[in-house]
């Protein structure tokens, strides 16, 4: 059988139908039309999509996984007591995940890990990047031990913090520092 060849590249907007498609698939909340729009054009959001250049013509560019996250500045985020000060820099920033994920058939071959790692690598190319952060919905066990493997510490837990389908669900908020702090 053919031997997937990932390969990872940024978001762009011929990516949009199948990103949203994907997400509608995968995640038990709704994202808007605004939110697939920002991501593809890529105003204050950084992205990476994997593809499989081993699928035949038509679909070797198609989207098989992503990472969308945006920039946020560390004084106004909700873990800014944790972060490092040093304003004679410039202005502290953090990146915060806002979605991942890789469609079943490619699942468990280190995709994901390849994802989050490529957004840890360009925080870590920002000086003022203090770290990556993210939320996850406490019962997303695949994703919590791909977060606890990569070395995310988690911070807090936030009860209620998901709205799905009228119940309430808790998130844990894990946060990878860079640049030594
Ligand atoms: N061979 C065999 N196993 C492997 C290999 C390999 N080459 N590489 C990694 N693995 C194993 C890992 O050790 C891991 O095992 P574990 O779960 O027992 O610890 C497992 O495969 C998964 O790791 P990855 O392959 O890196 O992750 P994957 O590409 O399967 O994606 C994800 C994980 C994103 C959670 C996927 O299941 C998914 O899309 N789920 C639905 C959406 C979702 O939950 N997204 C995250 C929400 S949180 C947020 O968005 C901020």
């Amino acid at each position: 059988s053919r031997r997937p060849s990932i390969y990872y590249r940024p978001i762009n907007p011929n990516d949009l139908d199948r990103l949203e498609q994907i997400h509608r698939d995968i995640f038990p909340i709704k994202y808007e039309y605004e939110f697939f729009q920002t991501v593809v054009n890529g105003v204050g959001i950084v992205s990476w999509a994997a593809v499989d250049r081993s699928r035949p013509d038509g679909y070797s560019d198609e989207l098989i996984g992503f990472v969308t996250a945006k920039f946020v500045l560390a004084k106004d985020s909700e873990i800014d007591d944790l972060i490092c000060y040093d304003s004679s820099q410039g202005e502290e920033t953090l990146i915060y995940i806002l979605t991942l994920g890789v469609v079943e058939t490619y699942r468990n071959h280190g995709i994901a890990m390849s994802l989050i790692s490529e957004v840890i690598r360009y925080a870590s190319g920002l000086s003022l990047c203090r770290g990556v952060y993210l939320h996850v919905i406490a019962y997303n066990k695949p994703a919590i031990r791909l977060y606890n493997r990569l070395m995310f510490r988690c911070v807090r837990r936030l009860n209620g913090f998901y709205l799905i389908k009228r119940q309430h669900f808790d998130a844990f908020l894990f946060v990878y520092f860079v640049n030594g702090y």
